[in-house]
């Protein structure tokens, strides 16, 4: 599988360089090492997304099962608990009664495992459960863990031009791809990728008219990321909600926080196997690539599209205010642990965020009632 991956995928990308001249901008490099069809990371088969890296999987996966015989690369929220859609059901169904609407939107839906937890939740109060993911590797897997729920589940091949429920999204804007822009004594250049003479990817930084948004004084050099992807995504399904609110949940910071002078070496990392690493140009296709998320920028882009931010904290904050503690109590020991990380600050409690955006007047939701943050974006 390694070599049926990495050897198209780099001729692939190869070519691509070579149809521009030789220099790649980075955002069109990572949307070919994740999503080239068929072989970018989320594209080909290979499981990624679980508790597990593959060697520990030999015995038993993380219940003592043995349906996980391949390995994975990281583990998002809703693998680690259940209690994490549980909880957000809790949300989603007061967004539904507030708007009158039925249906959810998941974007970028995994395992399916997300879907499966506020599905069993919420049961026929949704009447349509959604699901826009571009790897059609993953939809596959989404369609097996959620058989159970026939008709109520519909992939979604083209977004609708009207929107009415709830749009989701966990670990979404995280995985779309990123330009990477290097500050030099002052200026600005956009770090793109070429071929050395072993035709290996190497960095290639050009001068450029991008710059971060806000100043940046650093007297390093400053690499960081901007993201238009992400920006475009938001606004189109901003754009597109009538009626309803949409909940994104992802790693990140504001924009003050997130071009700090300190965070000089940006914050774009890969993962494999459950270890973190900063080398993208390698391993292409193997590897998971992602950065986290400017929740200003998305902010900002949302209320440019008509759109309210209803509310803005940490992961920690929102499942409390959902009411993840009384699920914890009643859980049995080893889910109550695996609930907690979802609230650890050392874990993923303070560096997920969550923020809510809605079509209509402000209203407050349940998820925002303690410690909004929205002031701080
Ligand atoms: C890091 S995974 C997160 C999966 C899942 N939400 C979870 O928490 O386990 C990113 C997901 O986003 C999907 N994705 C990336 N860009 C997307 C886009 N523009 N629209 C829909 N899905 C997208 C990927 O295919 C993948 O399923």
């Amino acid at each position: 599988m390694t070599e049926s991956v990495t050897r198209p995928l780099h001729a692939a990308i190869a070519a691509q360089l070579q149809a521009q001249q030789g220099w790649l901008a980075f955002d069109a490099f990572m949307q070919m090492a994740l999503y080239e069809p068929g072989l970018g990371y989320y594209s080909n088969d290979r499981r990624k997304i679980g508790l597990m890296p593959a060697r520990e999987l030999a015995e038993a996966g993380p219940n003592g099962d043995k349906q996980s015989t391949e390995g994975s690369d990281f583990a998002t929220a809703p693998e680690m608990s259940a209690l994490f859609g549980r909880s957000i059901a809790a949300q989603i169904l007061e967004v539904l009664e507030h708007t009158g609407t039925d249906c959810v939107y998941e974007f970028g839906a995994g395992n399916g495992t997300l879907a499966r937890d506020i599905l069993q939740t919420l049961g026929p109060r949704v009447r349509h459960y959604y699901i826009v993911d571009v790897s059609l590797a993953l939809r596959e897997r989404q369609a097996q863990t959620l058989a159970e729920f026939g008709d109520q589940v519909q992939w979604l091949a083209e977004l609708p031009e009207a929107l009415e429920g709830v749009l989701l999204g966990n670990e979404v804007l995280d995985a779309m791809p990123v330009k990477l822009i290097v500050q030099k004594q002052g200026q600005w250049f956009e770090r793109g990728v070429a071929l050395d003479a072993s035709q290996n990817f190497v960095w290639a930084d050009r001068p450029t008219v991008h710059a971060a948004p806000i100043e940046v004084h650093c007297e390093q050099d400053y690499v960081t990321e901007i993201h238009p992807w992400a920006d475009a995504f938001v606004r189109t399904t901003s754009e597109r909600l009538k009626k309803g609110a949409a909940i994104w949940i992802d790693y990140g910071f504001s924009e003050h926080e997130f071009y700090h002078p300190q965070r000089h070496m940006g914050t774009l990392v890969c993962h494999f196997q459950h270890q973190m690493d900063d080398l993208p140009l390698q391993q292409v296709g193997l590897k998971d690539i992602t950065a986290h998320v400017n929740f200003t920028a998305v902010a900002v882009t949302a209320q440019q599209a008509g759109l309210e931010v209803l509310g803005y904290t940490s992961q920690a904050r929102f499942l409390a205010n959902c009411g993840i503690a009384a699920l914890l109590e009643q859980a049995p020991l080893a889910q109550r642990i695996m609930g907690a990380k979802l609230l650890h600050e050392h874990e993923m409690g303070e560096l997920f965020k969550v923020i809510m955006l809605g079509a209509g007047p402000f209203w407050e939701p349940l998820g925002f009632i303690n410690g909004d943050r929205t002031h701080t974006l």
